[in-house]
């Protein structure tokens, strides 16, 4: 009786710590395929729409990853955390300053959830901005990671830690370099007018600049 609930409570320490870890892996991808979406690439083989479809399904994927580390977490005995910890930063008893930092990232998941859901009732600038959130939500998952467990300071774990943040700094730093060389808004209208007339007669060739494949129909 006793080993079996010993088994038991190791079994929710272990997928709590191994849904964590898949947790941030998944997120890496997402904000990476999020800004293959926002530069308009593909993956080998693959249309670009597949790789939006990739970036949804994995969102998906993630935030039920995280809910099990969570939630594992929480009813796991052999530490006490309060269920107001997953959405009030540093109200744990438990790791004050690093599951705070989980429950920030999180509160930044939910409301990229909710502002997705709510997405064909909102402004697209609104939407734009809130999905910036993506972006700080992955830096304080990572930190909170590395904080809250030694697993990810040493052996295989960091070097994945370490892979992961190359990955999406590459690409955050792609990114950036694609926003540097946009034309600024206020002077698309005279680009895209100099660019149809140079293109005169392949009126396909001017299209796309303004536009972003998770825009969907302007309003
Ligand atoms: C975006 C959300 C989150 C992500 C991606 C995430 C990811 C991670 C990762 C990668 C680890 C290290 C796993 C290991 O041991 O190797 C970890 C540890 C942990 N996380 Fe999270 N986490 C998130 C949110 C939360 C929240 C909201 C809580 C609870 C309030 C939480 C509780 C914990 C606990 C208890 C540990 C283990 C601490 C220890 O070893 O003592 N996490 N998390």
């Amino acid at each position: 009786m006793l080993a079996a609930t010993i088994t038991q409570n190791t079994a929710l320490w272990y997928a709590s710590r191994a849904t964590g870890v898949v947790s941030l892996i998944l997120l890496s991808l997402v904000v990476i395929l999020g800004v293959l979406v926002n530069r308009q690439a593909r993956l080998p083989g693959l249309p670009s729409f597949a790789v939006t479809g990739l970036h949804r399904s994995l969102s998906l994927l993630s935030v039920v990853f995280i809910a099990v580390h969570i939630i594992t977490a929480i009813v796991d005995p052999f530490v006490s955390i309060r269920a107001v910890a997953i959405f009030i930063p540093f109200t744990s008893a438990y790791q004050a300053f690093w599951l705070g930092l989980g429950a920030v990232a999180f509160d930044l998941i939910l409301a990229l959830i909710i502002t997705g859901l709510a997405r064909a009732r909102m402004s697209r600038r609104l939407w734009r901005a809130i999905h910036w959130l993506a972006y700080l939500a992955w830096p304080v998952a990572l930190v909170h990671g590395i904080g809250a467990s030694p697993d990810l300071r040493g052996g295989g774990l960091r070097a994945l830690a370490i892979a992961c943040g190359l990955a999406v700094g590459g690409a955050v730093i792609w990114r950036i370099a694609g926003t540097i060389r946009e034309v600024p808004r206020t002077e698309r209208a005279a680009y895209t007018l100099a660019k149809t007339e140079r293109g005169a007669g392949h009126p396909a060739r001017s299209r796309g600049h303004d536009t972003h494949p998770e825009d969907g129909p302007s309003r």
